[in-house]
């Protein structure tokens, strides 16, 4: 994949976290209503966590033309995919099980046999979403851990701006419940077309005042640089004070 070209960062900040998800959940309708005026599909990577979750409900009762949405997600725990950690089963719960989506359209990772297998596996269905294009995902979903981690890229991890894998299976630091992860690497996320940084709750604030003021390098989320724009949603509890 070609190197992408750095992007400025965007900042919205909502008054609480229902407000945060549903300016979600609306610049997300919009930037799909506007590119499918001018594409067939709209490729759309899930982030995982916590986080998303009423964001995902919200978009349930969006009325999407979800036929012409394809579904990836940026990472996954090595759980089957109806385990309560699984990221899958977080997206089925509270989006799939509630909308008319083709089969075809849902790309989950795969989550038997062995990792190294799985990542493969899932870089294949990638390269082969993605062959007639020039970018990625037309919007990657991201959250952010409070140790500075998106998807499942770890600060003890090398970030490896130019990985020439799409998607690795890793072993997340002891601090996380579940060690064994697929993640997307960052040249996958860095073309992306855009994407969003959903961050909320005051645990947060600190790791965002190092990337957002601080420009601090050694975090993976810093290293995220979507081709075209990447915009941070945040509620005020997240929020530095420069952004608040
Ligand atoms: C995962 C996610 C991960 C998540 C952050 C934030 O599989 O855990 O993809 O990158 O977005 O850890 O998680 P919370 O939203 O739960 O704080």
């Amino acid at each position: 994949m070609p190197d992408s070209p750095r992007t400025d960062k965007d900042v919205h900040v909502s008054p609480d976290h229902e407000a945060f998800s549903r300016e979600a959940a609306d610049r997300v309708r919009s930037l799909v209503e506007s590119v499918l005026e001018e594409q067939e599909f709209f490729a759309l990577a899930f982030a995982g966590g916590s986080t998303p979750r009423r964001l995902y409900e919200l978009l349930a009762d969006s009325s999407l033309p979800w036929d012409r949405i394809h579904l990836f997600w940026g990472d996954e725990r090595f759980v089957p995919h109806d385990h309560p950690k699984s990221n899958v089963q977080l997206v089925r719960e509270t989006l799939l099980n509630k909308i008319d989506m083709p089969d075809e359209n849902v790309h989950p990772m795969p989550t038997s046999g062995s990792p190294q297998a799985a990542a493969s596996a899932y870089a294949e269905t990638l390269r082969h979403a993605f062959a007639d294009r020039a970018h990625t995902f037309d919007l990657a979903l991201l959250g952010m851990g409070g140790d500075g981690h998106t998807a499942s890229l770890f600060p003890e991890d090398d970030p490896a701006p130019n990985d020439p894998n799409w998607v690795r299976a890793v072993s997340a630091p002891p601090r996380h419940d579940i060690s064994q992860r697929l993640t997307c690497t960052l040249p996958v996320l860095n073309n992306a077309n855009r994407a969003f940084v959903l961050v909320s709750g005051a645990s947060k604030r600190d790791t965002v005042d190092r990337v957002l003021n601080q420009q601090d390098s050694s975090l993976p989320i810093t290293q995220v640089h979507p081709r075209t724009s990447l915009l941070w949603l945040l509620d005020e509890a997240a929020a530095p004070t420069e952004e608040a």
